[in-house]
């Protein structure tokens, strides 16, 4: 029998500190996130400098609870695995410097992940029959693309957003109509009360890129008419807002991933990042999924939302094909998806 991989994943781009212990890239054997959700509450959103100044506060705690929950020392470990971008660059440079130090430390192998590449490979955690390659819808607060994923650590992409991510969009949408921060979650929960065709927002399609996605529109059109509500003193229905957004956000994102699996001939999907825990997009894309036969697969929300176990997924097939930093390993905020 060949001998497990242990990787101990860090994960600091934004408001999480999180840190994991991950064996062969499927079996997650601790996975600590320590949440700074309700420090930047206050602020109404990410405030850059105080991610960073938590980060430096929790990072050692949350190493150490990882390794202790997953009963194992540094000895064990095979390699660190560290998202080194994109992300908040004070935010990201955390935890890269502490991943550089325990690698020189304890003489254990670098492997810096893109943070993307970790949200995709949350799919592999719960799904152990999912293999390349597969189509991934990944929907996050920064990210919006679509990608073939050709081999572990291989991506095509097909289209993207050109302008808002879906995330961002989620989460304008919450603050315009007074959920605060942080948006996707609420609006989810409030669209549950709401009737989803009680308005039409729009949907965009981008002339000779079916596979790209434009979120600005609906937002304007959201608060264009919350506007007009105030300008003629009508009460707003919140829950009738929220839920209609969602739908048209959630129509734009089945309808082309359906699309773009029918042209690229594609029998898997998967969806990742933070809007594959909203549960309209989940239950919309199951049901066009099953229409078409295509196997869907998504993450428990604690793996969609951003967590190191993710990372660990990543790092073990980067191990695998050889993938190793130096000590010069630097945060690149704008990393670009398949750059290493
Ligand atoms: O992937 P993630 O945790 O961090 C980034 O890498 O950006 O994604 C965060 C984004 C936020 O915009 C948040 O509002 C959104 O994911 N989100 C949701 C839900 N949970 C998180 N959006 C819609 N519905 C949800 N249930
Ligand atoms: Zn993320």
């Amino acid at each position: 029998m060949e001998k497990d991989i242990l990787i101990l994943a860090i994960e600091t781009s934004c408001d999480e500190t999180a840190a994991a212990v991950v064996k062969n890239g499927r079996s997650v054997l601790s996975n600590i996130i320590s949440s700074q959700i309700d420090l930047h509450t206050l602020y109404g959103g990410v405030v850059p400098e105080i991610a960073s100044r938590k980060h430096i506060e929790k990072i050692n705690q949350v190493i150490k609870e990882a390794l202790s929950e997953a009963d194992v020392t540094l000895e064990d470990i095979d390699a660190i695995g560290v998202t080194y971008g994109p992300g908040l660059v004070g935010a990201l440079l955390v935890g890269v410097a502490q991943a550089k130090a325990i690698s020189y430390a304890a003489g254990k192998p670098l492997i810096g992940i893109h943070h993307i590449e970790g949200h995709v490979s949350a799919n592999f955690i719960e799904n152990k029959d999912l293999e390349p390659p597969f189509l991934c819808l990944i929907v996050s607060g920064g990210h919006t693309h679509l990608v073939i994923v050709k081999e572990y650590g291989k991506y095509e992409i097909i289209g993207r957003t050109r302008d808002d991510a879906a995330g961002e969009a989620f989460d304008k949408v919450a603050r315009a109509i007074g959920l605060g921060y942080p948006g996707g979650p609420k609006v989810d929960k409030l669209a549950r009360k709401g009737d989803r065709h009680a308005v039409e927002f729009p949907r965009a399609n981008i002339e000779g890129f079916p596979y790209d996605f434009s979120f600005s529109g609906v937002k304007s059109a959201v608060l264009n008419y919350l506007n007009s509500c105030a300008m003629k003193n009508e009460p707003v229905n919140t829950a009738d807002i929220a839920a209609s957004f969602q739908e048209a956000v959630v129509d734009a994102l089945v309808t082309k991933t359906i699309a773009a699996a029918q042209e690229y001939h594609m029998d898997k999907v998967a969806i990742a990042g933070g809007v594959a825990a909203n549960s309209a997009l989940r239950q919309a894309m199951d049901a066009a999924c099953k229409e078409q036969g295509i196997n869907l697969y998504y993450p428990s929300p604690v793996l969609c939302t951003d967590n190191a176990a993710m990372i660990g997924a990543a790092a073990y097939y980067e191990y695998l094909s050889g993938t190793r930093h130096g000590l010069d390993l630097n945060a690149v905020p704008n990393l670009k998806i398949g750059q290493r």
